[in-house]
């Protein structure tokens, strides 16, 4: 029999009718809330949550987030015990699998991924068609995409063995692709895979190998973007993840709900932060800058890039790897510039009342732009590095969902605002709407962008 103490009871002020409502893992079901009514004819109460604050969307076993103590886990374990003793690949197994790997899977998975690096001459083609000046986020985002015109067997989500050849794929190719979007961008030639190296040390080699036979990545840096892509490889139900989620939820083929992924991380507020910690650190340039910026952060006039986040109310466990992990970088480049700007801004702000009572704490990002800078990434390849690590994560929420019976189509209701019924009005009887007529004059005075 239900235990009675782990229910919720709400009496309706409207109707004065008392409901039991089950509490299960800390949850009520919001379905549960439907049987609320004023009458039969209502279709009950809805819970209303924009930016899904306090609504699970899901059940899920991937990746454990405690907030309030700065808790991450993959499958379980701590996301400082992988980083110090795992790699990459080895996470995305344990990812996609929910087991760490013995020596024989690990060998067999490695091997895999390195047989599926190569990317059909059309895609390059197709990358070879960007302007010069493309964001290599946009080039990501329909290159992952295309994929799915490439393998349509992909489609065949029901097929557990055609599922984990496109995880094997994406895993693989999401690599190639952000190093052919580099490549495009600078003018240089494609850098094919090789399979000699490692995951990390070929995806260097793709990006920054020039005339010589072989590239050989510097150790430290080779290992310092693993660890990062470790670090980046999941996250619960962040925005991007949600969107694969949701994508996937009409059941199309993974490549197109990942390229809504690779979209949604884009954003500033995601994973395009990185790159906007840069160009914020930049635009400080220099410690004694800091106070004047931090003040017009809090009359709401710029944000903290690198700062706060949803989930964590304190300081984000990933920052704290990710600073150790720019102090054995540095070690090899030379520190960058920016890190005096950075420390000085991060001691201004965690001294501050207006960040402390907002719990806002260096989150990932504000370290790991600096340490891509000074591995020699320009700026705009910041978020396909997290797009990179991000794909296992991506995969292993996205069959998650798949295989979930509870699951379904995600559709969401809305709280209606607009008009009452309105009846048509022919042309010529339509009141001007100045509002309107203001924004096409705007968009018609806008100069065009030069070059297009
Ligand atoms: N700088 C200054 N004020 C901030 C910041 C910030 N970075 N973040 C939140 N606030 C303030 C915000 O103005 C609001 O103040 P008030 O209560 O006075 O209106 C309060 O804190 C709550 O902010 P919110 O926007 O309601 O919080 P949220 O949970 O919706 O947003 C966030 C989370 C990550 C989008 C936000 O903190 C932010 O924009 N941070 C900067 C972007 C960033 O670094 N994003 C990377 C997140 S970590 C990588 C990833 O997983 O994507």
């Amino acid at each position: 029999m239900a235990d009675a103490s782990e229910s919720l009871t709400v009496t309706d002020n409207r109707t004065g009718q008392t409901y039991e409502l089950p509490i299960e893992e800390g949850a009520i079901r919001a379905s549960a809330l439907r049987l609320i009514k004023l009458n039969d004819e209502d279709p009950g109460l809805l819970s209303y949550d924009p930016g899904y604050i306090a609504t699970a969307s899901c059940r899920s076993a991937i990746t454990f987030i405690d907030g309030e103590r700065g808790i991450l886990r993959y499958r379980g374990y701590p996301i400082e015990e992988l980083a110090e003793h795992s790699s990459f690949l080895e996470v995305a197994y344990l990812l996609v699998s929910g087991e760490l790997p013995n020596d024989q899977e690990l060998a067999l998975w490695v091997d895999e991924i390195k047989h599926h690096t190569l990317v059909h001459e059309n895609i390059r083609k197709f990358v070879d068609g960007f302007h010069h000046d493309a964001h290599p986020m946009g080039i990501l985002i329909s290159t992952v995409a295309a994929l799915s015109t490439f393998y349509p067997d992909a489609k065949d989500i029901d097929d557990a063995a055609k599922r984990r050849l496109q995880i094997v794929r994406m895993t693989a190719k999401s690599a190639t692709l952000a190093a052919f979007a580099f490549r495009h961008a600078m003018g240089f030639p494609y850098v094919y895979p090789d399979n000699d190296l490692s995951y990390t040390g070929n995806f260097l080699s793709m990006m920054f190998k020039m005339a010589e036979l072989k590239l050989k990545p510097e150790p430290a840096l080779e290992r310092a973007l693993d660890v990062l892509f470790m670090l980046h490889a999941d996250h619960e139900q962040n925005c991007s993840t949600s969107a694969m989620r949701q994508v996937g939820s009409s059941r199309p083929d993974p490549y197109s709900a990942a390229a809504a992924a690779v979209a949604a991380l884009y954003g500033p507020l995601h994973g395009g932060a990185n790159e906007q910690v840069l160009r914020m650190l930049t635009e400080i340039a220099r410690p004694e800058n800091v106070a004047g910026y931090v003040a017009r952060a809090k009359e709401g006039k710029r944000r903290l890039m690198g700062f706060g986040h949803r989930v964590y109310r304190s300081y984000d466990p990933r920052g704290r790897v990710a600073r150790q992990v720019a102090d054995d970088v540095f070690k090899v480049t030379g520190i960058n510039p920016l890190l005096e700007t950075a420390l000085e801004l991060e001691r201004v702000a965690l001294s501050d009342d207006y960040f402390l009572s907002r719990q806002l704490y260096p989150n990932v990002d504000f370290y790991t732009g600096m340490i891509y800078q000074a591995m020699g990434f320009p700026v705009d390849m910041f978020p396909v590095l997290f797009a990179i690590g991000r794909m296992p994560g991506w995969l292993a929420q996205w069959e998650e969902n798949l295989l979930d019976e509870e699951q379904k189509i995600n559709r969401p209701r809305q709280l209606w605002v607009g008009h009452g019924i309105r009846h048509y009005v022919p042309m010529g009887h339509r009141a001007p709407y100045a509002g309107t007529r203001l924004a096409l004059q705007a968009a018609s005075a806008a100069p065009p962008r030069p070059g297009r």
